[in-house]
């Protein structure tokens, strides 16, 4: 294993986060590409990156044979053909989520990175939201019981994004930001068994699909869980999380600068509210990539691998189609299977 990480990130707008993370580890860019000029050399002048080391074309970044790790920040639509291609150069690849829109894109990365020596990570940013990396800790100490329910919600104004890219019709809210909520809560409490959807289009008509989504869930072990996506809500953005065990309740948001604890005493009554403070930086770029370099030059299994990041898409798709067919969708986790 290559114990020197040479960084390259392809796509100059949220990937300037990646550029930020990996700079906040000590790590030097070796390289940075958008195919847009003018977004490429902004980014360039804002981190001091000389114009040599500013590439229009990915497939330069694909073909350097000194560059070993590449973040992707690119259209979803794209991640599958650029993150293959640079995984069968033998790259270590960060790529955005959500990973692909379809089943096809999904089956195709898992099994390129399958292929590949190199690591392969989705990146599921929430994971690593302080206040949503405390939840986890607060679930796994047993402070709260066993978790009965679950409730995620992405709440997020897309009415100035609506003529781009994601507007696409596979480019689902529920399977672009919603990814986010079905994520936490996956990572939280496992894969869901089965789901059921309604949608709803009142606030952004010019984008074909629902602008408000609401899915129930099965889990295995009794337990049950409710996801909200809303990408025209007029409110800020939100993710607040309600946690319900047997003994507690936990609240989160990664939008808040604190958390609400209830915990019983020893005769199960309910005690008053706790608050958590806690840092709000609902873009962790700099932890994240510290994760993925520690398990590119330690050789650790990846967090969010190809199959993690896919499951999660499949929880999504599941929820779309069950919107819009009216009937509870099981997920298919069969094709992840190696
Ligand atoms: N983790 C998060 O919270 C979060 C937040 C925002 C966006 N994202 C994800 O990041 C990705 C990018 O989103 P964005 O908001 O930056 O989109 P954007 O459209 O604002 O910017 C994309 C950039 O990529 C460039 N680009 C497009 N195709 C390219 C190619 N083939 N080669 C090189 N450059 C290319 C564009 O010119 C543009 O500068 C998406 O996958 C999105 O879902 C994640």
């Amino acid at each position: 294993m290559e114990k020197k990480l040479v960084v390259a990130n392809i796509g100059m707008q949220f990937g300037m986060s990646h550029v930020e993370g990996a700079m906040s580890c000590g790590v030097e860019i070796a390289a940075i590409c958008d195919c847009n000029e003018a977004n490429l050399r902004a980014a360039g002048e804002r981190y001091g990156i000389p114009e040599e080391k500013q590439f229009t074309d990915y497939m330069d970044i694909v073909n350097n044979k000194d560059i070993n790790v590449v973040t992707v920040a690119i259209p979803d639509q794209q991640h599958k053909k650029v993150a293959c291609d640079l995984l069968r150069a033998g790259k270590h690849v960060l790529c955005e989520k959500p990973l692909a829109l379809t089943r096809e894109d999904l089956e195709e990365i898992v099994k390129v990175a399958d292929e590949s020596d190199a690591k392969f990570m989705v990146g599921q940013i929430c994971r690593f939201t302080p206040a949503f990396e405390k939840a986890k800790e607060i679930v796994e100490s047993g402070t709260i019981g066993e978790i009965y329910f679950i409730e995620s919600e992405y709440a997020h104004d897309y009415m100035k994004l609506v003529d781009t890219w994601r507007s696409d019709p596979d480019r689902h809210g529920v399977i672009g930001g919603g990814c986010h909520a079905v994520d936490l809560i996956r990572w939280l409490v496992g894969d869901p068994q089965e789901v059921f959807a309604y949608g709803t289009h009142k606030l952004l008509p010019q984008v074909s699909y629902d602008d408000a989504t609401i899915a129930i869930m099965k889990f295995d072990e009794n337990v049950a869980g409710k996801v909200f996506v809303s990408t025209g809500c007029k409110r800020d953005y939100t993710m607040r999380t309600v946690i319900y065990g047997t003994k507690g309740t936990l609240i989160c948001d990664n939008t808040s600068p604190t958390m609400t604890l209830f915990v019983t005493d020893d005769d199960g009554n309910t005690l008053p509210a706790q608050t958590i403070d806690v840092q709000v930086n609902n873009h962790n770029a700099a932890k994240e990539f510290e994760v993925f370099a520690d398990a590119i030059l330690n050789d650790k299994p990846v967090l969010t691998d190809a199959r993690e990041g896919s499951k999660t898409v499949e929880v999504c798709l599941s929820i779309v189609e069950s919107s819009k067919t009216g009937k509870p969708v099981r997920p298919d986790y069969e094709f992840l299977k190696k």
